[in-house]
């Protein structure tokens, strides 16, 4: 990369190449003036550009005066192009934390590009800037080297995905923004056709549909860097627009796709400088929720949801035993190293519970000097107590938090606490492990809408065994799907496809569809489905979770150039932003 940065330009050099072995050389660097400082009459400046630093050294013996004079009146963020020969520093002045640390360039002439007014913070790493001012500002911002290493980090894991696709015989087909809704459960971004008036086009939550369209066009292998809008709540793993490395075969099963993106993954990682053991795991969905109580779980240490529900059953404990009998579950986690916390710590915990829905949080503390702690160890039988102990592998300074409710609140509530307490006990948390959760649930109940939903998406293929029950039993129709899986991030989503058209009508009339609105928003698959669709799936990973993670980052925006903030705007060009009278009455809109 370094030597052609230095063509087509005006520098022979970047600020971050030199070593001791180019002594000597006459080089021509430019960049922007970072720290600036007058010792003794000599001024230094480290230099700053895209690939590093460089210390330049203006000597007024060295220098014309003119020049001399610029150098005493630099300001932070100046643009300059320094010509100047390379030296070696002497012993002392090596500097071990720099690249370019045991050199510096005298020079023999100093530019001044471009001025600066100053910055509205300083440009370096581990700035506490807070983040609405950086993305303001974030040209500057981009400039810190830190973010500069994500976005190079990001551009290295995009190129290695695209060469491991190419080479497998994927084409790349860019696919329409402007389109129609295709469901993928968030809300759409929509935009008024002029020639149409009141119409609008959906921007895509995914290209999903234009995948599978391709797929029965006979490309077999496609994929795309695609960008994708949807409009729902912002998390930190979340943007209303953001990048899904989008993936479809043809003639494949789930398998097939999961192999095939090991291998892409393999060399995808390797060329970001991670080494991860292949193939990977592939765990069922009900064992992800049965373990950690959730579908994207961090497998990268142990506090394992128990099932203690046989334990408890007809138990003295009331709560426990009503749960039970009610259907529900009993499961708990053990958090080794908390068993000495206060009892106004652990009840402090029942606050995350609650948040996902407990309507309690029983626990019980072993100290570490052997003492046992809790409002619920009386209402225990000594063999239920004894057998639940066993069954959590007591031992003194463990603290055991338990959800009593059906399934789905005590995964969630115990999936919550245990990040939690993996973060309050600074669990180690080192390296990355991806693996693969497969055989979701085909559809789950929407509660707010009183209807079923696909757990994936709707054009997700039921498995075999469970065809006959799309009608009767849809909870418990099983998908040919598969996640992909990193430190607790799903990464990647995929699914084998419908490919007959009598399922895919199925399946969109349990999701609440009449045969007319099936006709009328999926006419086009059902037709391209009934006239030769070859079996097909595919994965999209999300490039900018995936990036995050290798770049060792709590939030997707550090990873993301020009990002939204958490109320969908851009601080920088004000987007979004009012349009004017009249080019809503040009879109036959009006706003109230
Ligand atoms: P899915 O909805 O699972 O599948 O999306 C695929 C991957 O995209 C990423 N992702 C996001 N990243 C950032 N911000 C968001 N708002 C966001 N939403 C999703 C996730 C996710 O795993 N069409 C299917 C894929 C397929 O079946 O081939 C789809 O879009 O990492
Ligand atoms: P109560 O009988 O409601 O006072 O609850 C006794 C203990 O059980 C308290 O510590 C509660 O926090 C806890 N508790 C209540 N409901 C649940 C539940 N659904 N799951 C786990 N613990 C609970």
């Amino acid at each position: 990369m370094t030597d052609f940065m230095n063509e087509y330009c005006m520098h022979t050099a970047t600020c971050g190449e030199l070593r001791a072995s180019d002594t000597g050389r006459e080089v021509v660097l430019t960049g922007w003036a970072w720290h600036n400082r007058d010792h003794g009459g000599l001024i230094f400046c480290d230099l700053r550009d895209r690939e590093g630093y460089t210390q330049v050294v203006v000597d007024p013996d060295c220098v014309s005066a003119d020049d001399f004079a610029k150098a005493e009146h630099l300001g932070r963020e100046y643009v300059l192009k320094v010509t100047g020969k390379v030296r070696e520093r002497g012993a002392d002045a090596v500097n071990p934390n720099m690249a370019t640390g045991e050199i510096e360039v005298l020079a023999s002439a100093v530019e001044v590009l471009n001025t600066s007014v100053t910055p509205p913070f300083s440009i370096e790493d581990g700035i506490e800037t807070d983040e609405t001012t950086r993305m303001k500002w974030r040209y500057l911002d981009i400039r810190r080297p830190e973010m500069l290493a994500n976005l190079k980090l990001r551009h290295t894991v995009a190129q290695a995905l695209r060469c491991a696709l190419n080479k497998r015989g994927f084409l790349e087909i860019e696919t329409p923004i402007l389109a129609n809704s295709t469901p993928e459960g968030a809300r759409d971004y929509i935009v008024p056709s002029r020639p149409n008036p009141g119409k609008f086009y959906a921007l895509p939550q995914s290209p999903q549909q234009f995948k599978q369209m391709l797929m029965c066009a006979g490309v077999e292998r496609y994929y795309q860097i695609a960008r994708c809008f949807r409009d729902e709540d912002l998390r930190a793993d979340r943007q209303p627009e953001f990048t899904q490395v989008d993936v479809e075969m043809s003639f494949v099963q789930g398998e097939d796709v999961m192999v095939m993106m090991e291998d892409v993954m393999a060399e995808t990682l390797a060329a970001a400088g991670v080494s991860h053991e292949f193939p990977l795991q592939r765990m069922p969905y009900a064992e992800a929720m049965e373990r950690f109580g959730c579908d994207r779980p961090d497998t990268r240490f142990g506090m394992e949801l128990v099932n203690l529900t046989e334990i408890v059953r007809g138990c003295g404990f009331g709560v426990f035993a009503k749960a039970v009998e009610a259907g529900g579950v009993v499961k708990a986690i053990n958090c080794k190293g908390a068993g000495d916390w206060s009892r106004g710590d652990v009840e402090k915990l029942a606050d995350i519970a609650a948040a996902n829905g407990a309507k309690g949080m029983a626990w019980i503390a072993f100290t570490t000097d052997g003492n046992e702690k809790s409002p619920i160890i009386k209402f225990f039988e000594d063999d239920v107590y004894a057998r639940l102990k066993e069954a959590m592998g007591v031992e003194a300074g463990d603290l055991l938090l338990f959800a009593a409710d059906v399934p789905e609140v005590a995964n969630a509530v115990l999936s919550a606490l245990r990040l939690h307490m993996a973060d309050r006990l600074n669990i180690p948390r080192e390296g990355h492990n991806l693996l693969w959760v497969v055989n979701f649930p085909m559809f789950k109940y929407d509660e707010d809408e009183k209807k079923y939903a696909a757990e994936h998406h709707p054009f997700t293929h039921v498995l075999d065994e469970d065809m006959d029950k799309i009608e009767s039993d849809p909870l418990a129709c099983g998908s040919y799907s598969y996640d992909l899986v990193m430190d607790g991030f799903e990464v990647g989503g995929g699914t084998i496809r419908i490919h007959s058209a009598e399922e895919q009508r199925r399946v969109l009339r349990v999701c609440g569809l009449t045969d007319e609105q099936i006709d009328e928003k999926f006419g086009h698959l059902i037709h391209a489905l009934e006239l030769g669709a070859p079996p097909h799936g595919g994965i999209a990973l999300g490039l900018d979770r995936l990036v995050m993670l290798l770049a060792g980052k709590d939030s997707i925006r550090d990873v993301i150039a020009f990002p939204k903030t958490s109320s969908a705007s851009d601080p920088m060009t004000g987007a979004p932003s009012a349009v004017t009278g009249r080019q809503l009455k040009e879109v036959n809109l009006r706003t109230l």
